[in-house]
């Protein structure tokens, strides 16, 4: 195998930012292929927390290529803000080091502006977007009126480019939304500062990828949220606006589909999800408290706190099948010791109805009703296991279980939040 991409199976936050770090080691290059700074992926390495949002998760280790691929769209000031942050700890950040596709969409301040005064004006209904201009940048580039890194080469044409994407946006926040944005002219001397600061790292990013794998080089793809908040096949509408599948990596990236060799689905030991949408196995207040306390659910963006549950096998499955997934990681393992039992949902009841899939109509989503098999839990700590044998008995049952349900081995468990509190159990790369 040369490459594999990473994907979460759930919602989002399965712990993808420290399994990437891991596999990093015998890679080469790590792309990020979709999404944007609405991803937060927190790694521990050396004991030293770290928050990434754009930068991908391997640059943490010295002598990788991070790149950002055309798929993920890019807000300037917070890529800049990241880098400086990292520099500023010794993690060197360079275009030695780092490629941003010329063809990533910026996230405008427009964008960022109009997501929180829409999702501010929906009320009760909002999606509960993580307010990073993410869906507005994605709906510019479907309405071809987006500002690509590219046109960073050529302030004109940018400033030309800007002043008639803004037109109707500067409309709709003052009549609409009575929300104020940032001038063309404020705008402008931002492009500059972007212009100096990141033209040396652009770089026409499919083309890096490609001689990366004629040369024989490792490659990982790094994905950004989860299958279930995938605009085409995730809980539509509450979803973000990109397509976090494995399958977005050909056009995100631009990689013909036969060249793709491995697919690891990520899922935490259990449920969590962010925003609002349907969320069967979804606990309030008992197990629900402890897994957000013990599991310290809060977002790496926005802070805020998770929504928790039990581990949904038909959710999983649903990811393992559309990605193709060859082997789970299982993450944050850990955090269940210390509850007496523990539930797996296999099926759901739709009304009268059994069934083992995601019905396509969110609605009926939001209607199903889980149906759980419960397991014995584990009080032990198992943050030194090493080995499978190293887990309690009810520890690896539940696994066991959670990768027949889902119809894909593990490869990977993860026991605490260091690099050296996993159980290796395939090799990659
Ligand atoms: P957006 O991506 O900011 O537009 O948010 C749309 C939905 O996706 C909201 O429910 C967010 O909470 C959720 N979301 C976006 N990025 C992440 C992530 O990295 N982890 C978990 N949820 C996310």
């Amino acid at each position: 195998m040369s490459n594999l991409i990473i994907v979460g199976a759930q919602w989002g936050d399965e712990g993808k930012g420290k399994v990437v770090d891991i596999i990093t080691e015998k890679a080469d290059l790590v792309v990020r292929f979709q999404g944007g700074n609405n991803a937060g992926h927190t790694l521990v390495v050396d004991g030293q927390k770290y928050a990434l949002r754009l930068v991908p998760s391997g640059i943490l280790h010295p002598g990788k290529t991070g790149v950002i691929a055309n798929g993920v769209v890019v807000d300037p000031d917070v890529l800049l803000e990241e880098i400086d942050a990292l520099n500023a700890r010794g993690v060197k950040v360079s275009p030695d080091v780092l490629k941003i596709s010329e063809k990533a969409h910026i996230i405008m301040p427009y964008h960022r502006d109009l997501d929180l005064a829409r999702e501010g004006a929906k009320g009760e209904d909002k999606i509960g977007t993580t307010g990073r201009g993410i869906g507005p940048a994605y709906e510019d580039k479907a309405a071809r009126s987006g500002l690509r890194m590219g046109d960073l080469k050529n302030l004109d044409s940018f400033r030309a480019k800007a002043a008639a994407a803004m037109r109707e946006k500067i409309h709709l926040l003052k009549n609409l939304y009575k929300a104020e944005t940032a001038s063309l002219d404020e705008i402008m001397e931002k492009a500059r500062l972007w212009r100096e600061r990141l033209s040396p790292y652009l770089a026409d990013a499919r083309r890096v990828v490609q001689k990366a794998m004629n040369d024989g080089r490792n490659i990982l793809f790094e994905g950004a949220q989860g299958v279930l908040l995938d605009i085409d096949h995730g809980s539509y509408p509450f979803v973000t606006s990109s397509n976090p599948v494995a399958g977005s990596v050909t056009t995100g990236v631009g990689l013909a589909p036969q060249k793709i060799e491995g697919v690891m689905a990520l899922v935490k030991a259990y449920s969590t999800r962010v925003g609002a949408g349907p969320f069967p196995t979804e606990l309030s207040g008992g197990p629900g408290d402890f897994l957000r306390k013990q599991g310290a659910e809060f977002g790496t963006v926005t802070g805020r706190p998770r929504r928790c549950g039990w581990l949904d096998a038909v959710v999983v499955k649903n990811s393992v099948e559309l990605c193709g997934a060859d082997h789970l990681a299982v993450t944050k393992l850990d955090v269940l010791s210390g509850l007496s039992e523990l539930k797996i949902a296999t099926h759901y009841m739709l009304d009268d109805e059994k069934i083992d899939f995601i019905p396509a109509d969110v609605h009926d989503f939001e209607r199903c009703q889980p149906v759980y098999e419960t397991w014995p839990g584990f009080f032990n700590d198992i943050s030194r296991a090493r080995k499978l044998e190293d887990l309690p008995d009810s520890a690896r049952r539940y696994l066991e279980r959670l990768a027949e349900l889902c119809g894909a081995p593990l490869g990977l468990v993860s026991v605490g939040p260091d690099r050296e509190q996993t159980i290796m159990l395939h090799e990659y790369f």
